[in-house]
């Protein structure tokens, strides 16, 4: 009775800390608040603009208009906390808007966390969140929540394979029967795609380019596998050798040839969860194929790539970034049947 009516006046959250985004949902009413993960701060004091309210949307308006003394800082890298103030700062304005809870009651908060996370991590994400406001703070694998929003039916005697591609890390796991039988985390995601195609254009166009315009790049015509008609794009930079701004045209071909690498260590370690499953899941997982989400999953024929390399029916889940907030607040909501599979910083 009592936590019923403390569940009302205080509902559960799902948190979805991203590199690039964070996204939260309420228990009951689902997702409430997807900002960018950043802050405007100032650049001599590292003070976060507006009395600390350039946050998330407000922060990048910001940072695009005057850039005079104001610098992004981004708390998330590799999808844990690299700012530990910065970061329990905007969690703490984020949950500001989520309302206030009554009575000085906290929230019980599930938050997600990659695979390859230290204990230090752990309880960084952890401690951050407490500091923000959150009451009770719970944690789940970014794979297991994928699953869940991608409505696998992760509990069944059967090996489900989910590829989770975010900005910062790429999450692989193996479910059967709840548990995650294999699992492979590494921080090579769609942030590495921006880095290969800036690097790829200093070394083969001597042409200099920030993250945000790589990233656009990708965007507009970056893809894993051939198109039916290849695309091009302008792109301005800085010339290396003379330091003058300069243009140049950019193929798909480009982008493709720059991120083959990249996707490389991806079925490298795909293939490694195969390798890693006794051979009556492996079998399966030829039949049941592999499952795409994340933002950073988008990449044109992505599928069709995997499915090439791997040799197994790839597929892209629907609104692939937010598949993880979603599996998240199932989870919120059907708090006990999930709970064992939570875990603590402790
Ligand atoms: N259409 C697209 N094509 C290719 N990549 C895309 C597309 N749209 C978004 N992305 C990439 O998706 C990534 C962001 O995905 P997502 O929001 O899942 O990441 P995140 O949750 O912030 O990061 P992480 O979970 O790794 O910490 C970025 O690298 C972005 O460039
Ligand atoms: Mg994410």
């Amino acid at each position: 009775m009592f936590a019923q009516v403390r569940h009302q006046l205080c509902p559960d959250l799902a948190i979805d800390l991203g590199t690039h985004q964070t996204r939260v949902a309420v228990g009951g009413r689902g997702l409430i608040l997807d900002e960018p993960s950043v802050v405007a701060v100032d650049s001599e004091s590292r003070r976060i603009l507006g009395g600390g309210a350039a946050v998330g949307r407000v922060a990048k308006q910001m940072i695009g208009r005057t850039p005079d003394g104001i610098t992004a800082a981004y708390p998330i890298r590799g999808s844990v906390v690299h700012d530990f103030d910065l970061c329990e700062a905007m969690l703490g304005s984020f949950l500001r808007k989520t309302g206030r809870s009554k009575l000085g009651l906290k929230p019980r908060v599930l938050m997600t966390v990659p695979g390859a996370i230290s204990p230090v991590e752990r309880r960084a994400v952890t401690n951050a969140a407490e500091r923000a406001g959150a009451g009770d703070v719970f944690l789940i694998e970014q794979s297991r929540a994928a699953a869940v929003g991608a409505g696998l039916p992760i509990s069944e005697p059967i090996a489900n394979w989910i590829c989770q591609i975010g900005a910062g890390t790429t999450d692989i796991a193996v479910l059967s029967l709840g548990d995650i039988v294999v699992r492979r985390a590494r921080r090579v995601a769609g942030e590495a795609f921006d880095e290969a195609i800036a690097a790829y254009l200093r070394r083969e166009y001597s042409l200099k380019v920030g993250s945000r315009t790589a990233e656009r790049i990708k965007h507009e015509i970056g893809s894993a596998d051939p198109l039916d008609e290849e695309l091009v794009v302008e792109v301005s930079g800085i010339d290396t050798a003379g330091a003058v701004p300069r243009k140049a045209v950019i193929t798909s071909e480009d982008v493709r040839e720059a991120i083959a690498p990249v996707l490389q260590i991806m079925t490298e370690e795909l293939r490694a969860t195969v390798e890693s499953c006794d051979p009556e899941l492996a079998a399966d997982l030829a039949d049941v194929g592999l499952v795409l989400s994340g933002g950073g999953a988008q990449l044109r024929r992505l599928p069709e790539y995997f499915e090439r390399q791997l040799g197994v029916p790839v597929r892209l889940v629907d609104d692939p970034a937010r598949v993880v907030i979603r599996g998240t607040a199932l989870c919120v909501d059907h708090f006990r049947q999930w709970r064992p599979y939570f875990e603590s910083a402790a």
